[in-house]
């Protein structure tokens, strides 16, 4: 499972290291998006935040449930507390990542409306109210910063494999 803020790099990564595994890879954003027929963003606007989250927390349980392989989490999912719970019975791997480093990835991609207007604030204030939950569900850390997709691959199949 892997957990991280927006711009962390949690999907690429996963899907890479998903690959190398040989297992399946699914990002529950994705997943949701599916479901419902739109995407993320017209989710936010058109149905609001809490439903997003409500949809969310229900694809994270069945992700965990169901899939054996990788998993990338949405970077708000461990807001909820079930989820936090339910990530215990789990190996998460939490790509940390600064807001410099995830204000660059990130760049101004439409796609992510909680950061939309102010990339960088919003970064700042998303980190500092989650990274202690990250921190808490987290069973291995990997740090992204100025490192390329390549080595954060290895570093985590390196520490899963430990
Ligand atoms: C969110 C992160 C997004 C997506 C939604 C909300 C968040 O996923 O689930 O826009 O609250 O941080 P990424 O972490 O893949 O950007």
């Amino acid at each position: 499972m892997l957990i991280g803020a927006p711009g962390a790099g949690k999907s690429t990564v996963g899907r890479r290291v998903a690959e190398r595994l040989k297992v399946a890879f699914i990002d529950t954003d994705a997943l949701i998006e599916e479901e419902a027929g739109m995407s993320v963003s017209d989710m936010f606007v058109e149905l609001g935040e809490p439903e997003f989250r409500r949809r969310e927390e229900e694809a994270v349980r069945r992700a965990l449930d169901e899939q054996t392989g990788v998993v990338a989490l949405g970077g708000g999912a461990i807001l909820s507390e079930l989820t936090r719970s339910r990530l215990a019975d789990h190996t998460v791997v939490w790509l940390r990542v600064t807001v410099s480093d995830a204000a660059s990835r990130v760049g101004m991609n439409q796609a992510r409306p909680l950061l939309l207007g102010n990339v960088r604030g919003r970064l700042t204030q998303l980190l500092n109210e989650r990274t202690p939950l990250y921190e808490s569900v987290a069973s291995i850390t990997v740090d992204t910063d100025g490192r390329a997709v390549r080595e954060v691959t290895s570093s985590v199949l390196a520490a899963v494999a430990a």
